[in-house]
């Protein structure tokens, strides 16, 4: 499968333009100020899905997940919005505690935080904090009991971009021992969390999570356990090649799954993707050009190790908005540096582009730049906040 989409229908490329942060017209304003790469960042587009998710999951208490882009102005917004956060390292409550977020409204979902990282958060005052096997469960709780626990779950997920259970989460059956383990301890057990896979392309894993989640509870509600939170992770996608529907009509079906097996329960959720992914388009320029055994070489000035690191490491396939039109012809799109991996798109249909010539990439604004590198020199794309 190709790495890149460059819309060339009429109706598909009007989707596209419409998800972008900026018009072209604005992305050459933008370039003639600040240069290129740019990454234009809209605050009231995370504003607008944050929002959008409290109204699709009421009763669900959002922390948000920085690890997708923390950038100042996404935190500072979605503070003022009255959101929670998650983090999985003291670098990151760090840097969410500067805006004034109190340390008791950060959850930390690190299953191996080492025990550097486990001290420094908890004289921090965070409290809440995950694990999913016996070693980690001790250093939790060998000094303290004065701690708030949850078990995270493992829940593979095939239908999903990045599975998340690959590498973290107890199976359900080993959970009953590790919940009774913990109780043991005297620490405040309130439950567990999963993530079904970030980018889960449908709702299936989650209700077939929490119908596993409830038959837990009950087993250890027999045995005198009573649990209260339930956190039901990320994944919540965002359109990257086609249209998705919207999130209410997403999450329908885990809102009245969530009403069915746990009213009146705590829920959690640790949205990522879907509150920043829309928020940030990069605006990249030709820099070169060549015809190479037949074929046209377009080269940018952003490629795989700077914004589009998340080709890499996210797995993302992300569509690519170019201002010409005319002929489309399968072309070559590369970044700056000397790495021959550095390839964009192999496969790309593009009109001809000449140096100089604008792209538009919409849907850049989770796991993008945080995997940036500065690698061969080349400075990372610049974030501009254009509202
Ligand atoms: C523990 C945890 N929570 C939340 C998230 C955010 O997930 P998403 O961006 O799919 O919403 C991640 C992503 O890696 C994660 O590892």
């Amino acid at each position: 499968m190709d790495t890149t989409i460059s819309p060339e229908a009429p109706r598909a490329r009007a989707y596209f333009e419409k998800l972008s942060t900026v018009s072209f017209a604005e992305a050459h304003r933008l370039k003639k100020k600040y240069g290129s790469p740019l990454l234009a960042l809209s605050r009231s587009r995370a504003r607008a899905s944050y929002q959008s998710l409290t109204r699709a999951l009421p009763n669900v208490r959002i922390f948000y997940a920085i690890k997708s882009n923390p950038h100042p102005d996404i935190l500072k917004t979605l503070k003022e919005e009255g959101a929670s956060f998650e983090v999985a390292s003291y670098g990151e409550l760090k840097q969410i505690m500067q805006f004034g977020v109190l340390a008791r409204d950060i959850l930390n979902t690190q299953p191996f935080l080492s025990e550097y990282d486990f001290t420094q958060c908890y004289k921090a005052g965070q409290r809440w904090f995950i694990f999913d096997n016996a070693d980690q469960l001790t250093r939790l709780t060998c000094g303290t009991n004065d701690i708030d626990l949850l078990l995270r779950l493992s829940f593979p997920n095939r239908n999903c971009q990045v599975d998340l259970s690959y590498k973290f989460g107890a199976t359900i059956k080993e959970a009953p021992e590790l919940i009774k383990s913990a109780v043991a301890t005297g620490a405040r057990v309130h439950g567990v969390s999963f993530h079904v896979g970030s980018q889960s392309y449908t709702t299936k894993n989650y209700l077939k999570a929490l119908v596993a989640v409830r038959r837990l509870f009950d087993q250890l509600q027999h045995e005198g356990i009573l649990l209260d939170t339930v956190d039901i992770g990320g994944g919540f996608p965002v359109p990257y090649t086609c249209p998705l529907p919207s999130i209410e009509h997403f999450a329908l079906p885990i809102r009245r799954k969530l009403y069915e097996l746990f009213p009146g329960m705590n829920i959690c959720a640790e949205p990522g993707r879907f509150i920043c992914g829309l928020a940030q388009t990069l605006i990249t320029s030709v820099n070169g050009k060549n015809i190479r055994r037949g074929v046209p070489w377009y080269y940018l000035d952003d490629g795989v190790y700077n914004s589009f690191s998340g080709k890499v490491y996210d797995h993302c396939v992300y569509s690519i908005l170019t201002e010409g039109t005319g002929t489309y012809a399968k072309s070559v799109l590369a970044g700056p540096t000397c790495d021959s991996f550095d390839i964009v798109s192999e496969d790309i249909m593009l009109p001809h582009l000449e140096i100089g010539d604008i792209l538009l990439v919409p849907a850049m604004g989770a796991y993008s730049n945080v995997s940036s590198t500065t690698y061969n020199g080349f400075s990372q794309a610049k974030i501009i906040a254009i509202d």
